[in-house]
């Protein structure tokens, strides 16, 4: 199977849970690209929040993918910023290309808030675009800076994704 993990990380949170669960598909024989989201111009931290809240997009360094058809799983994650999306996991989501009939991963990053609203955000516009959510997870930073809960957390939700049910 062909997963294609498309992430935002401003601090290199998102990328670390990404790359670890990226490791475990490829342990079990997957095949896992990247697609990391940068801005041109990186947002400070207000910026950022201010954005997130607005709902804005940014321009990316990287054209976004062409098409979704290719991958079997498409993971999508990204930071909570201000309880939201940020700008850059915005201008993936509402440029989407087609995802009918992709299986999707959504996960959310954050610190001691709650990911509800960017969760719900990202899965109706995955769903808009014709995706199937497989598993959704929200997972704090303090779970991924710890090496010994990362593995941990990686190995389940690969386990999730692989799920024969989904399959
Ligand atoms: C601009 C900004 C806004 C944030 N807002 C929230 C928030 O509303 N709730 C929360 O729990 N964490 C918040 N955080 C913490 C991040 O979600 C958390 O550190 C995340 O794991 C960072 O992921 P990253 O390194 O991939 O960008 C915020 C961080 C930044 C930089």
């Amino acid at each position: 199977m062909r997963a294609l993990i498309v992430y935002h990380s401003r601090t290199g949170v998102t990328e670390k849970l990404m790359r670890a669960v990226g490791e475990e598909l490829e342990h079990s024989g997957h095949r896992v690209e990247y697609h990391k989201l940068e801005p041109i111009r990186p947002l400070g931290y207000l910026g950022a929040c201010v954005a997130a809240l607005r709902r804005r997009e940014v321009e990316l360094k990287a054209d976004l993918p062409k098409t979704l058809r290719t991958h079997e799983l498409v993971v999508v994650a990204g930071p909570v910023q201000a309880g939201r999306t940020s700008a850059e996991l915005n201008t993936f989501l509402n440029n989407m290309p087609d995802g009918i009939g992709r299986r999707f991963g959504v996960f959310a990053t954050m610190g001691s808030g709650s990911a509800e609203g960017q969760m719900k955000s990202i899965k109706t516009r995955i769903e808009k675009a014709g995706g199937l959510i497989v598993y959704e997870d929200a997972v704090r930073k303090g779970v991924v800076i710890n090496s010994d809960q990362l593995a941990a957390r990686a190995r389940d939700i690969a386990e999730q994704l692989l799920r024969p049910s989904v399959w």
